[in-house]
């Protein structure tokens, strides 16, 4: 049997589940009562269940082949988002101010279309999938904590995953080679300038005057100090500073991020902001620090894995599905699991202006058109199966 003979049969069961996740949301870390309910579905259809027992939340389940071989893990996150939805479909969030607004209940729901299928096709399976249930994506620390989790990730020899995307038309699948999702990192700025009266700023060093010339001349790093030919995002998501209108304060604090694609250039990217930061301020007669901290390297796809999948979703779906699309700069925390196996990262089209589906992702009004969702899940399922048999 091959998966493409089961999209039909599992569609609704795929929907349900997207639509059940959907309804009950839990945030990252706190997924206790969604691994509970994916343990007990795997454990139905006879997967052996690992449930990380320590932090209650995340778990690996096992299907193993009827032949030995190697072992490849099929991943989904599992968290929602602390968003209040403004969606008013029957299956709308029931927990005020949290929300799957990520589309991680349809990765759920498809990582469990995927283990239906791979049950029903045991014998094609020439040794093990790992269905990895990953907590905490939305932190960026979800996959280095999950891969220190019962050793699991060591067995493995690749790994697998997708997101599914907003931007894409519902029912198509991007799974390119190259980087696919940027590096994301946090940076914090601290001014420290002389706090004086509103009135006599001459006798003051104003931080708020600072921390404004260094947004401003921060702006010059991707324009002046980037090639034209390399991608980087550079955004000041915040400023605070002072509380009272007669006081000149002699703090600010900032905080914001940066996206980009090249870990080489990584350093170079650093020091220029570190050097615009520590120097304007110096400028003013104040002093600035800047702290530099790494959420999650770019997600890169392996080229033989970007290949494989290619033929998968042509051989699956049909040629007319696989899409061509550009990366993104946001970040997701599959990047460390390329760091250290091959593997692919899917985009899966989802945007359908008819059921709603055209709000961005963490949109209070975000939703998906899960009709298309056991499609993927065949993709899933014959990835593993594919990879598994062309690398003995
Ligand atoms: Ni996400």
């Amino acid at each position: 049997m091959h998966s493409r003979d089961l999209i039909e049969q599992y569609k609704t069961y795929v929907q349900d589940w997207r639509r059940y996740f959907h309804k009950h949301p839990e945030l990252s870390n706190e997924e206790f009562e969604t691994t509970k309910t994916l343990a007990k579905e795997l454990e139905s259809m006879g997967v052996e269940v690992h449930v990380d027992t320590e932090r209650g939340t995340g778990l690996i389940g096992i299907i193993h082949g009827a032949k030995s071989g190697k072992a490849i893990a099929l991943r989904a996150d599992i968290d929602a988002l602390p968003v209040q939805e403004h969606n008013t479909f029957d299956f709308k969030s029931d927990v005020d101010g949290k929300m799957h607004a990520c589309g991680h209940d349809g990765h759920m729901a498809i990582l469990l279309g995927a283990a239906k299928m791979l049950t029903a096709m045991k014998d094609r399976i020439e040794g093990d999938v790992y269905l990895a249930f990953q907590p905490a994506e939305e932190t960026g620390a979800g996959a280095p904590d999950f891969m220190k989790f019962d050793n699991w990730f060591e067995k493995i020899d690749a790994v697998f995953g997708g997101h599914v995307w907003i931007d894409l038309p519902a029912g198509l699948i991007s799974v390119e080679e190259g980087p696919r999702m940027a590096a994301s990192s946090k940076i914090t700025i601290r001014v420290k300038g002389k706090q004086g009266h509103g009135a006599q700023p001459h006798q003051a060093i104003d931080a708020v005057v600072v921390a404004s010339a260094i947004v401003m001349n921060l702006q010059t790093v991707v324009s002046r100090n980037v090639s034209a030919l390399d991608s980087l995002v550079l955004t000041i998501g915040n400023i605070h500073s002072g509380s009272e209108w007669n006081v000149i304060p002699g703090e600010a604090q900032m905080g914001g991020t940066i996206r980009f694609f090249d870990p080489a250039q990584e350093d170079h990217y650093v020091e220029s902001i570190r050097r615009v930061v520590e120097h304007t301020a110096l400028a003013y007669g104040a002093t600035a620090e800047l702290i530099y901290e790494k959420k999650v390297p770019p997600t890169i796809n392996d080229a033989a894995a970007s290949e494989l999948a290619e033929r998968v979703v042509i051989d699956t779906l049909g040629k007319e599905k696989l899409s061509k699309m550009r990366k993104v700069m946001p970040g997701e925390d599959f990047a460390w699991y390329l760091q250290e196996k091959p593997g692919c990262f899917a985009f899966i089209g989802i945007q359908n202006p008819e059921v709603g589906a055209n709000f961005d992702h963490h949109n209070n009004r975000f939703t998906m058109d899960d009709s298309v969702l056991s499609a993927a899940s065949a993709v899933y399922a014959e990835y593993a199966v594919q990879w598994l048999k062309e690398n003995k």
